[in-house]
């Protein structure tokens, strides 16, 4: 399962990419909001410097032309950019568009299995369920994610799911069991993964035990 981090800051990104296994980034806009960017494509141009992987770049435009227009403007911006547009149907519309020019589009905003269908069928070349804020309306986000690789499995669709709204490491090791492309997560949820209390402990023994044999 491919990782991505879910953040537009450039501090965030760099410290997860010195880890060794992030694999892309996802933005929007509010992410780009709580970072106070003000020029969105020199911040775009600085996301993609910072990874070789897939960055996704939102439109802003809700009109088919717009989101089109926008989407090959993203485009130029890095080789590595995808662009995101919402799983509405001039969306869709602007989606197949843009892979007709070769440019690869994550379908966003995401809650249902038969929207992920729209989307594969538009070819999109990522889909991305929000789990988090379908677990908070009391739905169950991770049985969405399943649907999807179903259907996509027996349809051969090559959309990748990407597990978006992660909210703990429960989800990451859920996305990974159902064998999801790739989950998108915060920082927060990235620092979490490797932490245990027993590895600290036993890490602490360790080190007490052959502090007490010097
Ligand atoms: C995915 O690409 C989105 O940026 C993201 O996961 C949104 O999740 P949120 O519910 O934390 O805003």
């Amino acid at each position: 399962m491919k990782f991505f981090i879910d953040t537009a800051g450039l501090a965030e990104i760099r410290e997860a990419a010195g880890y060794g296994f992030l694999d892309g980034v996802t933005t929007n806009p509010s992410l780009l909001a709580r970072e106070k960017v003000r020029d969105a494509d020199r911040h775009i141009r600085a996301i993609c410097a910072l990874t070789p992987g897939p960055v996704s770049a939102e439109v802003l435009a809700t009109d088919t032309e717009g989101m089109a227009e926008e989407g090959r403007r993203l485009a130029k911006l890095a080789p590595n950019v995808v662009v995101k547009l919402p799983l509405t149907m001039p969306g869709l519309a602007a989606c197949r568009i843009l892979r007709a020019e070769g440019i690869a589009v994550n379908a966003t905003l995401v809650f249902s299995a038969m929207q992920a269908l729209l989307a594969a069928k538009s070819g999109a070349a990522y889909v991305s369920p929000f789990v988090g804020r379908l677990d908070e309306i009391g739905t169950d986000g991770m049985g969405l994610v399943e649907e999807i690789l179903a259907i996509y499995k027996n349809y051969s669709f090559k959309t990748e799911v990407i597990v978006a709204s992660v909210r703990h490491p429960r989800h990451v090791l859920r996305a990974a069991l159902a064998g999801a492309h790739v989950c998108t997560m915060p920082f927060a949820v990235i620092s979490k993964l490797a932490a245990h209390p027993l590895t600290d402990k036993g890490l602490a023994t360790f080190l007490t035990d052959w502090g007490k044999n010097a």
